[in-house]
């Protein structure tokens, strides 16, 4: 059996992941693939505690190094218990969020060297890597403003200034500069409708590539 599709999505806040993943998810379904959906930090009952104490905006002691081996520890948890295991049974993996993120947000935002996070990255996965990652796009404060439209308390994360999103905003689009052949940048500034339709695109090529 070959092994299935890793296929992550990114983005700030506010572009709108959770309604565009989910579009794409159904997209798979609806074509008879069988994907396990997932997201990080979290993905297990571990994680998600370890989740809850990254996002937790009371911890505002935790220093830059302890909120990235963190990061690190709930992914090591969720590609033993979750995601190799589905790869391995050929089941495609739609993850909200992946270590992209931790260059992004870690290294762009916090301003961590990005060989550190290589190092841990090699040490956590070896070779594995996403096969596909859509980055929702939108300027930070077409972001910021959505995020300020929800209703529940922002977490630690959301607590941070435009400048920090700015900086997480340019480490992504250097990712994808870096990594076309595996980047798809989806321009999420446009309205929902116009977003579907690139999402589509890109889901029916990976299809054709690997269904
Ligand atoms: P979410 O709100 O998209 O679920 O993500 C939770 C927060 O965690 C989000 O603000 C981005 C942040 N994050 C990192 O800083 N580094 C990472 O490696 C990951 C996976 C998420």
């Amino acid at each position: 059996m070959s092994r299935g599709l890793f296929i992550t999505i990114e983005g700030i806040e506010g572009v709108g992941k959770s309604t565009n993943m989910d579009f794409v998810h159904q997209s798979l379904l609806a074509s008879g693939i069988q994907v396990v959906l997932t997201r990080e930090p979290g993905g297990t009952e571990l994680g998600e505690k370890i989740r809850d104490l990254l996002l937790d905006h009371r911890n505002q002691s935790m220093v830059e190094d302890t909120e990235l081996l963190l990061m690190f520890a709930a992914r090591a948890q969720h590609l033993a218990e979750v995601i190799k295991p589905a790869l391995a049974r050929g089941q495609w993996v739609l993850c909200d969020r992946f270590t992209d993120a931790t260059y992004a947000y870690q290294g762009g935002g916090r301003g961590i060297d990005t060989t550190r996070i290589a190092q841990l990255e090699q040490w956590v996965q070896d070779e594995l890597r996403p096969d596909a990652t859509l980055l929702l796009d939108a300027p930070v404060e077409i972001g910021l403003a959505r995020a300020a439209g929800r209703d529940q308390a922002a977490d630690r994360f959301e607590r941070e200034q435009q400048a920090f999103f700015v900086k997480v905003r340019k480490a992504y689009l250097e990712l994808a500069g870096k990594n076309p052949g595996r980047y798809c940048v989806i321009d999420a500034s446009r309205p929902l409708d116009h977003v579907k339709v690139q999402l589509s695109e890109v889901v029916n090529h990976l299809i054709k590539q690997h269904g």
